[in-house]
């Protein structure tokens, strides 16, 4: 069944658990995700990047997602990710996504603030008060569609994080944004990490005392199992994966395709595998995240 994004990890986090999110550029690993969520008994989240909403395809696809959450058996949510443009999050909730990351955390301070204030305002506008918002604070590095190695700093050397969430402003903005969950930059980063994760617990922790609100760790790939456990109790509701998913399906993809070629082009057979890879991801994430 579909759900509110925010009533999902809310729940979540009343049981000491987080919320896996995933990035589906394709309904192939939708379904292997929803399937492994069925599968745990846990809810999970269908994530789709702003690049694919950006489409007349993305659209459609992300109107399947919602067709797909209606139906699952467990709750899920679907939400248009690190969106900055407006149109683009106006068409991807008229498709479906009933929650939005409105990501001004690459704007200074009040145009971060005035994003998100704006987006809620239009969204009010058009009859859609009822959309979910997760705002930014404070710079993620990396690419969200492509991996390559970075260090919290965005550099090619490693040293103390640029961007890290100043805890000073949460309190500001959680209620100047009225955002119902707050992604934070505490060391992680999109891709792939140059070198081990260094997440800064201590600055979560100082986040997790300014604000009631759920938190989000994006760039969750290649941050060890036993950093991930530690979330749900800094109140981090939800955790991104994807690089590590894309990671997976590639390999086997790669591993099989020849194979599969030679089986009479047995494209079916090939998907089997890809459902495999992405499902088991999944629910590795669901298993590591649930209490
Ligand atoms: P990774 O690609 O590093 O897993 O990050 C995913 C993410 O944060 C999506 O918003």
């Amino acid at each position: 069944m579909r759900t509110q994004l925010d009533t999902l990890v809310t729940g979540a986090l009343q049981h000491g658990s987080a919320v896996p999110a995933f990035t589906c550029y394709d309904f192939t690993t939708a379904l292997a995700v929803v399937a492994a969520a069925e599968e745990s008994g846990r809810g999970a989240i269908l994530l789709v990047a702003p690049k694919t909403a950006a489409t007349p395809n993305g659209l459609r696809l992300i109107t399947a997602l919602r067709g797909l959450a209606d139906a699952a058996g467990v709750p899920i949510a679907v939400q248009l990710d690190h969106a900055t443009d407006p149109q683009v999050i106006a068409d991807a909730v008229s498709a479906g996504a009933d929650s939005v990351l409105v990501d001004g955390s690459s704007l200074p301070y009040e145009d971060n603030i005035a994003l998100v204030q704006g987006v809620r305002a239009a969204l009010a506008a058009q009859g859609r008060a009822g959309v979910v918002i997760e705002a930014e604070l404070g710079g993620l590095a990396g690419d969200e569609d492509r991996a390559f190695g970075t260090d919290a700093a965005g550099s090619t050397e490693a040293g103390e994080p640029a961007g890290l969430t100043d805890s000073a402003q949460v309190e500001d903005f959680v209620a100047r944004t009225g955002a119902q969950l707050l992604a934070v930059a505490v060391g992680n980063v999109h891709g792939k990490y140059k070198g081990e994760p260094r997440l800064r617990w201590d600055v979560l922790q100082d986040i997790a005392v300014r604000t009631r609100i759920p938190l989000v760790l994006h760039g969750a790939s290649g941050i060890p199992a036993e950093e991930l456990v530690k979330a749900a109790a800094m109140n981090v509701g939800k955790v991104n994966f994807n690089t590590e998913l894309r990671t997976g399906v590639l390999a086997v993809l790669e591993e099989q395709a020849t194979a599969h070629r030679a089986d009479g082009e047995n494209l079916q057979a090939l998907l089997g595998h890809w459902d495999a890879s992405a499902r088991t991801f999944a629910a590795t994430a669901l298993a590591t995240l649930s209490r």
